[in-house]
């Protein structure tokens, strides 16, 4: 696991945008791992004005997100297909058609989540995996708990994790409870992972990733497993 400690959130977005268009430009249809949250949202700006300038293009690029809420529609402005189109997809030369979100509408949950780990396997896997990382530790929705689950699945959020997105939504009430995730063995198949983390409110989970331990009470220091993860953050996720 290797650490690019940054001054600032722009420099954060700054250091994943260029990770993440020297992996298109070395391999122009890469498979790409995308998320959602308030972090990754500086890099797909950068990613955006890259596209506008003619510097980068993703028109032969696919993607598969983390993540979905549960049951949710595409069309809410909640839903994490929504929040793709507004942030990312409207704005680059991506072809809308290879871009895939977990279905919160699937009528057979369990169908839908068997049938993207197989999509993503089919692709030939995700060659570049952007990840934020929540204040307890969660990757997408892997939530702290005594066991994970591997692969992609139906599972509750956490009363921190509900508290946290709180503030997208009207009120608590509104914010589902469960959701459509990846698992950490499917985030883990990635062949390359960043992961951005800006803010004091993360230095607890980004300190358990500095020592040698792993623990399921904080899926994030799975990712020690992984040959190829780089944890790009700012002074305040690293030092508190
Ligand atoms: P955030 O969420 O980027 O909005 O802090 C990260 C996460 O919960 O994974």
């Amino acid at each position: 696991m290797k650490f690019i400690v940054c001054d600032n959130y722009e420099e954060i977005s700054a250091e994943g945008a260029k990770i993440f268009a020297e992996q298109i430009k070395k391999k122009p249809n890469s498979i790409l791992g995308l998320a959602t949250g308030s972090t990754p949202v500086g890099m797909y700006q950068n990613l955006i004005q890259m596209v506008k300038e003619g510097t980068l293009s993703f028109k032969d690029c696919r993607s598969f997100n983390l993540d979905e809420y549960y049951p949710i529609s595409p069309d809410n402005d909640q839903s994490y297909r929504y929040f793709m189109n507004t942030n990312l997809f409207n704005h680059i030369d991506m072809d809308i058609s290879n871009t895939r979100v977990l279905n919160g509408l699937a009528e057979d949950a369990k169908a839908e989540c068997v049938k993207y780990d197989e999509e993503i396997d089919a692709a030939g896997g995700i060659d570049i995996q952007v990840l934020g990382i929540g204040h307890n530790g969660h990757i997408a929705f892997n939530e702290p708990d005594e066991k994970l689950i591997c692969g992609t699945h139906l599972t509750s959020l956490t009363e921190s994790t509900i508290n946290a997105n709180a503030r997208f939504f009207e009120k608590k009430e509104d914010v589902p409870t469960q959701s459509l995730t990846m698992g950490m063995a499917s985030i883990l198949k990635a062949k390359k992972i960043i992961l951005l983390a800006s803010g004091k409110g993360k230095h607890q989970a980004i300190a358990e990733l500095l020592d040698d331990t792993i623990t399921t009470s904080n899926p994030s220091t799975l990712l020690k497993l992984h040959p190829d993860t780089t944890i790009i953050c700012d002074r305040d996720a690293y030092e508190g």
